[in-house]
């Protein structure tokens, strides 16, 4: 028989907004506001992204789409390709992301796309320091993970393309 490894990770569970530190509960409150500009006309599904920078500054992001469905992007990337071209040098601490359907003031969250993830994983890679996530999955849900390797494994990352530096 083949050998196996086996991949196990960690993340913690909060089960009110009670459980959360304030400077978490000021970040997921920043990735809440964010969902206001949103420009989801097709899916009517709201996100909300809120990256907390070393300099605790908060730089945000929402999702944007198109008639061209594809040619739409997702509040993560939206967050961190425009934190990227702005402020390259910064280093992302902490990423919260949520979500609500349109003209719904509950927050019923959602969790980062594959996509997303490996643009997660790119600037974690290039800021070589773990950025952590604080997803909400339901309206008193929150799921923290430690990094986004965690949330991402087996990546597929410049190791592979043999670059280096
Ligand atoms: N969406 C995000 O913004 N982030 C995710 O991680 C999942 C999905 C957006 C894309 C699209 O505008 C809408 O949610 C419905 O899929």
């Amino acid at each position: 028989m083949a050998r196996q490894l086996q991949l196990t990770f960690t993340f913690d569970v909060l089960e009110s907004l009670a459980e959360l530190t304030p400077a978490e509960l000021n970040l997921l409150k920043h990735a809440q506001h964010a969902t206001e500009k949103a420009y989801a006309p097709y899916s009517g599904f709201l996100v909300g992204t809120a990256l907390l920078l070393d300099d605790n500054s908060v730089h945000i992001g929402n999702n944007q789409e198109n008639a061209a469905y594809p040619s739409g992007l997702c509040a993560e990337r939206t967050a961190l390709f425009g934190l990227s071209a702005l402020l390259p040098e910064r280093k992302i601490l902490a990423m919260a992301v949520t979500a609500r359907r349109k003209s719904e003031e509950l927050f019923i969250g959602a969790t980062p796309c594959g996509a997303c993830r490996q643009v997660m994983a790119e600037y974690e890679n290039r800021q070589n320091s773990p950025i952590k996530i604080l997803i909400q999955v339901a309206p008193s849900l929150f799921y923290q993970c430690h990094s986004v390797g965690d949330l991402l494994p087996l990546q597929f990352s410049r190791e592979n393309l043999l670059i280096k530096g």
